[in-house]
């Protein structure tokens, strides 16, 4: 059993597609929520990239955000992006790639999104806003002599 015909003729498309308009990219690194799965708010945890070659920098993207949010130059081969205290706003599809460290640098493709939840607490709803109900008291004061 092997890759469908359908997929080797994507594939074929995409490789003539990245060889007539790009030079050739390293391949994407793999990337996993340290723990895995949701989170509650306040929660530390990392999301920790990885590839195949040491002595890159990786960079951390939010999807939607078009800058990277961090990068981190590990030794290894691992990049580490510790958050602590996590909001839900941190919640979002992460992704990462790695370049280079020479000019002009050398890039990956992003790797597969992972997802991170934050969920929120659940919290009754009380109105604090109240419907402004001040009363507008007759502007009676003070028209002096
Ligand atoms: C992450 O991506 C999936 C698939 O596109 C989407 O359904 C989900 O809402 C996204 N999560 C967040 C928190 O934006």
């Amino acid at each position: 059993m092997g890759p469908t015909p359908a997929f080797l003729v994507l594939l074929g498309a995409m490789w003539t597609c990245l060889l007539s308009a790009a030079p050739q990219a390293f391949p994407a690194p793999s990337i996993s929520l340290i723990p895995s799965g949701s989170i509650i708010p306040g929660t530390n945890m990392i999301i920790r990239c990885w590839a195949d070659l040491s002595g890159m920098r990786f960079l951390l993207y939010k999807v939607g955000v078009l800058d990277a949010l961090r990068h981190v130059e590990p030794a290894g081969n691992k990049g580490e992006f510790p958050i602590t205290n996590a909001r839900q706003e941190d919640s979002g599809n992460y992704t990462c790639r790695y370049q280079t460290l020479d000019e002009p640098p050398k890039w990956s493709y992003h790797s597969n999104p992972v997802e991170l939840v934050v969920k929120g607490e659940i919290l009754c709803s009380l109105e604090s806003r109240h419907p402004s109900s001040q009363p507008h008291s007759p502007s009676g004061t003070g028209i002096g002599p």
